[in-house]
């Protein structure tokens, strides 16, 4: 795999793992980028098939929803089927044993994500999510949450409900107050969950380096997280195969996720 990487990657890689070794204190932002090498398409993606003629800020958002119901709907249950059966990548891999490690040394490694996927669930990490959870459902109207099993089946065991949700693309009325049903996600225009939030922002601006994994950079307020660290004395090091808006970074490994986490990780574990 290191003959994929350029020879300055290769240097930039080892300056980082020499950071990283004696860092006690690490946070990661993860975007889309991680999870395209399990075959997810990132959102500046092109969409395929029925929903190429749509981008996906024109229908991740309130307003959308609030104009055509159907429509949106239609779009979380096909992202939905695209989504249920993919795996985590080895940069997803390489972050849950890396946040193991961490653990067991009493050093910190902090994973905040703005995917709506479980990938890095399914690795074995423990991750916040800024941007709400694709098997989750709450309702449009009364935010009363909403699972199939629940209602289908009579369980409560919330993270089941990837395993029981239907496809269907009809609507789904709220058993309490009739509004419709729709993913329990952040869409544009709406604040990000408080708590969550809060983990965030708390372990950015605590951190003694930052790394920014597969984002383009462009969303707000997850993108301010690399500034804030970087206001509070953090080094900042972006993994990207291509150029982002991210302004305050100091070591760029410009490369696959799944092909520099693992590498970065062994250098880590042979310094
Ligand atoms: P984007 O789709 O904006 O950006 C994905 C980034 O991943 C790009 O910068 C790619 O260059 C990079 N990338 C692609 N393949 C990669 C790989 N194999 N390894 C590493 N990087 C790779 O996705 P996000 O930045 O996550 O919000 O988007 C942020 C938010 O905007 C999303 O959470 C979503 C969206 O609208 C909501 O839905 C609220």
């Amino acid at each position: 795999m290191l003959a994929e990487l350029t020879p300055e990657i290769v240097i930039q890689m080892q300056r980082a793992a020499t950071l990283l070794q004696a860092a006690p204190r690490i946070c990661v932002l993860t975007g889309a980028g991680v999870s395209a090498e399990s075959g997810i398409p990132t959102f500046r993606d092109k969409q395929t098939g029925l929903w190429e003629q749509y981008r996906a800020e024109d229908l991740a958002s309130p307003a959308a929803f609030a104009r055509d119901p159907k429509l949106v709907w239609s779009w979380y249950q096909w992202r939905r089927q695209l989504v249920h059966d993919k795996m985590p990548n080895p940069a997803h891999q390489a972050l849950a044993e890396w946040q193991k490690n961490a653990e067991s040394s009493k050093r910190q490694l902090t994973l905040i994500t703005q995917n709506v996927d479980d990938l890095h669930e399914q690795a074995g990490s423990t991750v916040t999510h800024l941007h709400g959870y694709l098997w989750r459902n709450r309702c449009s109207q009364c935010d009363a949450s909403y699972n199939y099993e629940s209602t289908n089946h009579e369980s409560t065991h919330l993270n089941s409900s990837k395993d029981a949700i239907e496809f269907d693309d009809e609507l789904i009325a709220c058993p309490h107050c009739e509004g419709y049903i729709r993913p329990d996600i952040v869409w544009f225009g709406e604040s990000l969950p408080a708590s969550a939030w809060q983990t965030a922002e708390q372990a950015a601006a605590d951190c003694d380096v930052f790394i920014s994994v597969g984002t383009s950079s462009l969303v707000y307020p997850a993108t301010g997280l690399a500034q804030l660290a970087k206001q509070n004395g953090a080094t900042i090091i972006e993994i990207n195969p291509n150029p982002t808006l991210n302004t305050v970074v100091d070591i760029i490994l410009a490369a696959k996720a799944g092909v520099v986490m693992p590498l970065l990780l062994e250098q880590i574990k042979l310094l």
